[in-house]
Parts: structure tokens; C-alpha cells; sequence
């Protein structure tokens, strides 16, 4: 496959260019390199010959348009957008901006090419998203692909609205799409913005480790290789016009998770008190949604998928490649916004 990946420079998008060039696929990345971009992410395929880099934004159709003509990719694997709930309280402008009308002109200037190609049946326009914009479970219950749309933070109802967008263009214009839902990612080259490489940074820096609320909001972890794996499956083996979910099965509390990677961490880098004292509750995120929980049975059953790694493993091999990553988040702590509460609202 020749493959066009946004947000390739991302952390979910550069395991999946990682990935796709290990299996033999083209690759361009698009990405327009925001704060939360690293192309360190992806040092390790760069000099590849199947490797290409357009430095573009998703909201800039003439340079989408040049990027379809000049590649001719035969797939298109679309990761970019805002990620950040907290960041998405403080100014939703962004993410209503990249999330749904960069969405929006992906999607348009996937249609022109495909129509100027004569509009073949492979071509694939996958769109990946979260299991956040089915909204918050009880204690009990997963989420299907048959759940209501439910999206309760800009993130999320942004992230839906691209879903809504992308199966329009199926049914109005026949574009051959797939779609993806998943749930919380974990693993190497997490932004360190996001809850685990805080934990594990504020862990080793001895400050206090942020838990929000009573630590009782629970989420789905997946290992983000496990995701890059099923994404490039769903891209390939996917029905036309389906959407798939992803998850680990690996439920835990923010308090469970949180304390798992002490304790990995009073292992691997002892001292005197455990990590565990240094943590702290702060005030809860507005509209923390509850639990988030993935019911996989259509992905394994169609496409046999299912995950490679347990969560224990996961995240040890997560804490391990912090460890010995230094240069890597060392550098991104300096970014705008890292290593302070957003979205207190
Ligand atoms: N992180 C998760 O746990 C998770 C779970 C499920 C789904 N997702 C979805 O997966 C995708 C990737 O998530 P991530 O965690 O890797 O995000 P990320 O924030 O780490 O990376 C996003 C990438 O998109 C790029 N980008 C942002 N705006 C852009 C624009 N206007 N034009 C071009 N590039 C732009 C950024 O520069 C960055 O490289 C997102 O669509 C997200 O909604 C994430």
C-alpha cells in the first residue's frame, strides 16, 4: 500500500508509520508539526526509501490537493487532530478547526483524487477515533459500534462530528471508508502532557503525582503498538463502509493505574518511600466522563485480531522506555502548556 497518514508525527500516527514501513508499505506522512509533534517519533523509518514527509496543515486544501496529486496514495490513514480533553476546555477553536473542517477537507480532496483515479473500489479512507464520543458508562456495560454517539467534551463531540462527516461522504458519495473507535492508548513517545508519562515523570522528579477527582474514573488501556497492528489490519481486511472497536479489556481506575506504575517503578528504581506517597488529588476535570469500556467482539470475530500485550507488560515496557528516553522528554517538557493543570474550566 501507499499510504498517506496525517498526524504521523503524533504518538499513535508515528507507531503506525513506524509500523507500516517495517511491513513494506509507502508512506507520506502529513502532519503540521504542532506542539505536539515530535519527528524524533519517527527518526528510526526517516531515511527509509518509502518514507516521505510533507510538512502541511489539514486545514490548507490547496496544499492537500498538491499532496494527493503528487503521491497518488492508495490509502489514506487519517490520525491528525487536537488530542488533548484538557486543552480542548481551555480553547475549543483548534479543535473544532483540525478535528472537524480539516476532517472536512481531507475528506474533499480524498474525493477529488479519487474521483480523477475513476473511483477504484480499493482505495481506503480510514478514520481513526475515540471511544469518547459514545460519551460515559455506568459501572456496568461496554461500548458497541452500535452505541449512541453520546460526546460530552469539545474533544469528543469534535471527534464525533468527524465520524458523522466521514460516513456521510460513504453514503452521499460512495468514498470506500472504514472507520475505527478505540480506547485510552498507552506506551513509548506519549506526549508528556497525557496521564501516564505525567505519572511516571512526576514520579521520578519527586513532585507531587496529580490524580483527578477520587481516582475512580476508569478507562480501557491498549498498548499503542497493539493499535498500530489493528489499525494497518482494519485499513486492509475491513468491510467498506464499517466502523470497528478497539480495546485492550484492560479496565482499570486512574487509582489502580496510577499505582501499578509505582509499584513497576519501586522495582525497577528503588528508594527509600514508595512512589505511591507522592500522590495527590486535585480538583476533578469538568465533565470527567465515569468509564470508558470496549467491547472488541467485532474486530477479534471478523478480523481476528486481538492484543498482543497484557496492560502488566504494557506498561512496564512503557516505564522501562522512559527510563532510558530521557533525551526524548526531556525536551518536550519545554513546550507550551506542558507541566501545568489545563482545563480547570
Ligand atoms: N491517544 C489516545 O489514547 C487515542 C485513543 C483513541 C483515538 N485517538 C485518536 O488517534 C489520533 C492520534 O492521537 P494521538 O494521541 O497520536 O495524538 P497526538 O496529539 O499525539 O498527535 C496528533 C498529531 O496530529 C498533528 N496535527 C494536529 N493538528 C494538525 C493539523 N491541523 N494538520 C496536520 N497535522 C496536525 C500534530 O502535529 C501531531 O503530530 C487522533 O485522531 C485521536 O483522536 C487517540
Amino acid at each position: 500500500m501507499k499510504i498517506l497518514v496525517t498526524g504521523g508525527a503524533g504518538f499513535i500516527g508515528s507507531a503506525v508509520v513506524r509500523r507500516a514501513i517495517a511491513n513494506g508499505h509507502e508512506v507520506v506522512n502529513v502532519d503540521a508539526l504542532t506542539y505536539a509533534a515530535c519527528l524524533e517519533n519517527v527518526a528510526a523509518v526517516s531515511d527509509s526509501s518509502g518514507y516521505v514527509f510533507e510538512h502541511a496543515d489539514i486545514r490548507d486544501c490547496d496544499a492537500l490537493n498538491r499532496i494527493f496529486e503528487t503521491h497518488k496514495p492508495d490509502t489514506v490513514m487519517h490520525l491528525a487532530a487536537e488530542s488533548h480533553v484538557d486543552r480542548s476546555i481551555d480553547g475549543p477553536k483548534n479543535f473544532i478547526e483540525t478535528n472537524i473542517c480539516g476532517t472536512f477537507n481531507l475528506l474533499e480532496a480524498a474525493r477529488k483524487y479519487w474521483a480523477s483515479q475513476g473511483r477504484p473500489e480499493t482505495f481506503r479512507f480510514h478514520h481513526v477515533s475515540t471511544d469518547e464520543v459514545f460519551g460515559s458508562l455506568g459501572a456496568t456495560g461496554k461500548f458497541t459500534e452500535d452505541t449512541p454517539y453520546d460526546p460530552r467534551s469539545p474533544y469528543s463531540a469534535s471527534k464525533a462530528s468527524s465520524d458523522h462527516l466521514v460516513r456521510a461522504w460513504h453514503e452521499t458519495y460512495r468514498l470506500p471508508v472504514v472507520l475505527t473507535n478505540c480506547s485510552n492508548n498507552y506506551g513509548p513517545y506519549h506526549f508528556p502532557e497525557k496521564l501516564i508519562p505525567v505519572v511516571i515523570l512526576n514520579a521520578l522528579h519527586g513532585k507531587p503525582i496529580p490524580i483527578y477527582g477520587n481516582g475512580s474514573n476508569v478507562r480501557d488501556w491498549l498498548y499503542v503498538e497493539d493499535h498500530a497492528e489493528a489499525l494497518l489490519l482494519v485499513v486492509r481486511k475491513g468491510e467498506i463502509g464499517r466502523s470497528y472497536n478497539i480495546g485492550g479489556e484492560n479496565e482499570l481506575s486512574n487509582l489502580e493505574l496510577v499505582r501499578a506504575i509505582c509499584g513497576i517503578l519501586d522495582r525497577l528504581l528503588p528508594k527509600t518511600n514508595s512512589y505511591a506517597e507522592q500522590i495527590t488529588f486535585v480538583a476533578e476535570r469538568p465533565g470527567h466522563d465515569m468509564r470508558y469500556a470496549i467491547d472488541p467482539t467485532r474486530i477479534r470475530e471478523e478480523l481476528g485480531w486481538r492484543p498482543s500485550v497484557t496492560v502488566e507488560e504494557g506498561l512496564e515496557r512503557t516505564v522501562r522506555w522512559y527510563l532510558v528516553n530521557e533525551s526524548w522528554w526531556r525536551a518536550l517538557l519545554e513546550r507550551d502548556g506542558v507541566g501545568h493543570r489545563l482545563g480547570v474550566g
